[in-house]
C-alpha cells in the first residue's frame, strides 16, 4: 500500500518523439537578443584574418583540423578548446594525439593556438570573464566537435552536451560582429537508423524521428541538429550541419584501436583523415549550404575490404550470424563479459544483421550496415570526385599500426581474434 505522505505520482510515458522533442524544446527558447549597439563595432582582427574557436582538438578529427588549420596563412589564432583531465595537461594530450595520427608536434608551439580548458555545459563556459569576453569579440569561425563518441550510453548521458551547444549558439548570438560567426557543427552519418528504407538522404533537416537509429548517440546528433535549425530559423545564426561518414585512418595508417571496428563498415566509403579535416575547414565559406555530408565518393564493397582485411590477417571470412554466435560463445566460456565486443552484441545484432530478406540482398552488392546513401552533390567540391578508392595498401596501413599497439589480442583459437582494449566501450573486434 502506498504511504499517504508520498502519493503516488501517475505514470507518464513518453513516446520517443516526445522524448527527443522535449529536449529539442528546452534547448530553443529565450534566444538572447542581439545587441544592436555594438554589433558592427571594429574588431580589426575580425576583418583581416580568421579567428577560429575548435572544440575537441585532443580527439583524432579535431587534431587533424588543428594541425591544418595552424598551417593556413588566413589563421590568425585558434582557440583549441578541451574539457580539463585531473592527470594529464592539455599539452600532453595534444602531444600524444598528434604523434599518434603523424602531425608535427612543433605545429603546437606555433603562437596562433591558445589552449583553453573549460566546460561549455555551462554559460561562460567556466573559464575567466576576460578570456571569454576576448573570444567572444574575436572568434569568427565556430567549429564543435567535441562529443562522446559512444555508442552504448542513453541519451540523457548527452543531456550536457545538448547544453554545450545551446552555450555556443549564445556566444555566437552575443558576437560583436556584423553577422554571428558561423557554427560548423559535426554530426554524423550514422545517426540514421540502420536499414532505413530511404534510398538518397537529402542535405536538408529531416524531422522524421524514426528515421533516426535507435543509440543515445544518434538521437543526441538528431537533437543536436534539430536545435541549430531552429536557432537559424528564429535567429541571425547561420550554422553549418555537417554530417561526417566513417573516417579511416590517418597519413601513417593510424585508426584508434579503441573505435568500434563494425564502425568500420559503417559507411556509405570511409574518408582519410585528412581529406576529412580539410573538407570540414574548406566547407565554412560555402555560405548557401546549411547541411553538408563528408562520405566518400567512390566507396567499395564490404566484401572487397573484407577480402583485404582476411588476406593481411590471414584469417578466414565467416557470416556475420556466425561471426556473432563465435562473439556469443566466446563470451560466456571466457567470461569475460567486460570485453567491449561483448558488451556491444545488442548494438551489432541491431546494425550489422538486417532482418529483411530483400535488404540482406541488397547488402551483399553495396553495404553490409544498410546504412543510406547520402546526397553529395554540395560536398563535391571538398571531396572531390577522383578520391581515390580504398586499396589493400591502405588497409595494410591500418593493420600494420593496430598490431603495434598494446591492446590488439589474440584470445580466440585459429583464425578467432579479438582486438580491442577495455578502458572505453568502444571496440575494434573481428572474431
Ligand atoms: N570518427 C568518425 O568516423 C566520425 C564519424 C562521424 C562523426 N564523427 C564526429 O566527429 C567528431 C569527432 O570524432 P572523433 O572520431 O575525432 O572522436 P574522438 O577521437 O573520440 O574525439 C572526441 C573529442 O571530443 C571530446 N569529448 C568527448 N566527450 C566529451 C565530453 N563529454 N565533453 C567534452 N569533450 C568531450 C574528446 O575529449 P577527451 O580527450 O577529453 O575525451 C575529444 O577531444 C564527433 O563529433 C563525432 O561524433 C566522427
Amino acid at each position: 500500500m502506498p504511504s499517504l505522505s508520498q502519493p503516488q505520482q501517475p505514470q507518464i510515458t513518453l513516446s520517443r518523439r516526445e522524448r527527443l522533442e522535449t529536449y529539442v524544446r528546452r534547448f530553443t527558447i529565450n534566444w538572447p537578443t542581439r545587441n544592436h549597439d555594438i554589433i558592427g563595432s571594429k574588431n580589426p582582427e575580425a576583418n583581416a584574418k580568421e579567428v577560429f574557436f575548435l572544440t575537441g582538438t585532443t580527439g583524432t578529427l579535431g587534431s587533424q583540423i588543428l594541425a591544418e588549420l595552424i598551417m593556413r596563412p588566413y589563421t590568425m589564432r585558434i582557440y583549441a578548446f578541451n574539457r580539463p583531465h585531473p592527470k594529464t595537461s592539455s599539452r600532453q594530450r595534444h602531444e600524444s594525439i598528434f604523434l599518434d595520427k603523424g602531425s608535427s608536434i612543433k605545429l603546437l608551439q606555433d603562437p596562433k593556438v591558445v589552449y583553453v580548458e573549460g566546460d561549455l555545459s555551462v554559460p561562460g563556459f567556466g573559464v575567466a570573464k576576460e578570456l571569454y569576453e576576448e573570444m567572444n569579440k574575436s572568434v569568427t569561425t565556430i567549429i564543435h566537435n567535441a562529443w562522446p563518441v559512444k555508442f552504448t550510453k542513453p541519451l540523457t548521458d548527452f543531456e550536457v552536451n545538448l547544453r554545450g551547444v545551446r552555450n555556443l549558439i549564445d556566444f555566437s548570438l552575443q558576437s560583436p560582429h556584423l553577422s554571428p560567426p558561423r557554427i560548423l557543427f559535426m554530426s554524423s552519418i550514422g545517426m540514421v537508423k540502420a536499414w532505413a528504407n530511404i534510398p538518397l538522404i537529402p542535405n536538408t533537416p529531416f524531422m522524421d524521428v524514426d528515421l533516426v537509429g535507435e543509440s543515445g548517440y544518434g538521437e543526441s546528433k538528431w537533437v543536436a541538429e534539430r536545435i541549430l535549425a531552429i536557432a537559424s530559423e528564429e535567429t541571425e545564426l547561420k550554422p553549418l550541419i555537417i554530417r561526417v561518414g566513417q573516417i579511416s585512418g590517418g597519413v601513417n595508417g593510424s585508426w584508434n584501436v579503441n573505435e568500434w571496428f563494425p564502425a568500420l563498415v559503417n559507411s556509405v566509403g570511409f574518408v582519410p583523415l585528412q581529406k576529412c579535416a580539410n573538407a570540414v575547414i574548406d566547407l565554412r565559406n560555402a555560405s548557401s549550404l546549411s547541411f553538408a555530408h563528408i562520405v566518400h565518393p567512390n566507396p567499395i564493397t564490404w566484401t572487397t575490404l573484407m577480402n583485404f582485411v582476411s588476406h593481411s590477417l590471414n584469417l578466414k571470412i565467416v557470416s556475420i550470424e556466425e561471426w556473432l554466435t563465435k562473439l556469443r560463445f566466446w563470451g560466456s566460456k571466457t567470461r569475460n563479459t567486460k570485453h567491449p565486443a561483448f558488451k556491444l552484441i545488442s548494438f551489432y545484432e541491431h546494425n550489422l544483421y538486417p532482418k529483411d530478406e530483400d535488404i540482406q540482398r541488397l547488402t551483399e552488392k553495396y553495404q553490409i550496415t544498410g546504412l543510406a546513401m547520402f546526397d553529395t552533390e554540395m560536398t563535391s567540391r571538398s571531396i572531390p570526385f577522383d578520391l581515390e578508392q580504398l586499396d589493400k595498401n591502405e588497409v595494410e596501413k591500418w593493420i600494420g599500426y593496430w598490431s603495434k599497439q598494446p591492446s590488439w589480442v589474440n584470445v580466440g583459437e585459429k583464425g578467432e581474434l579479438i582486438l580491442g582494449s577495455g578502458h572505453r566501450d568502444t571496440v575494434l573486434a573481428r572474431l
